[in-house]
């Protein structure tokens, strides 16, 4: 039974701070992460490591400007690119360890090439998520293919992100291209 859209169960920090739409958005890419671990045959502790990133990854995304800028410490990245390492930043007080976790959840926004697998899982899902409007058929196929090739599929996520950013104009952050650099 798919759960994609439902938030039942979906077990946010008690410091999370996320619209009711943004809720859906986390419950169904923790969703597609289940699948992709199940697919896979990922050990129980990696699987965890997955679920965990997709549940964590947005926790801060309706957070005040102030508080992700206190809890970063960062004055200078645009405030819709602070809710990750905030988040990041409050696991790693909480006692996270999981230093695969933690990139996943601190870089996920702009991409990073030192990640292990869980960041580049949740980087595919936080864009393959079904409940975004866009190329909605060209995105399921691309989902239903990454247990078969995870980095061709991975590859293809990044580059598309890549020319959405160039088609809107937008900047491109040293990270992002050092992955694109790294996976073409
Ligand atoms: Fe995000
Ligand atoms: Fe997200």
């Amino acid at each position: 039974m798919s759960v994609a859209g439902s938030t039942e169960g979906l077990d946010l920090p008690s410091w999370a701070c996320v619209s009711e739409t943004r809720r859906a958005h986390i419950a169904r890419v923790a969703a597609l992460l289940e699948r992709w671990a199940a697919e896979l045959r990922l050990s129980e502790g990696e699987a965890r490591a997955w679920r965990d990133a997709g549940r964590w990854h947005d926790a801060l995304r309706d957070a005040p400007e102030g508080e992700l800028r206190a809890l970063t410490g960062d004055l200078a990245l645009p405030a819709n690119l602070l809710h990750g390492p905030a988040a990041a930043a409050r696991l790693a007080t909480a006692g996270e360890q999981r230093a695969d976790v933690l990139d996943a959840v601190r870089w996920h926004t702009v991409g990073s090439s030192a990640w292990a697998r869980c960041g580049r899982a949740l980087y595919m899902a936080d864009f393959l998520d079904p409940g975004r409007s866009f190329a909605r058929a060209d995105r399921a196929f691309l989902a239903t293919h990454v247990a078969g090739d995870f980095d061709g599929v991975f590859r293809q996520v990044v580059r598309q992100r890549i020319e959405w950013s160039l088609r809107e104009g937008k900047g491109l952050f040293a990270e992002t291209v050092a992955l694109w650099n790294a996976v073409r």
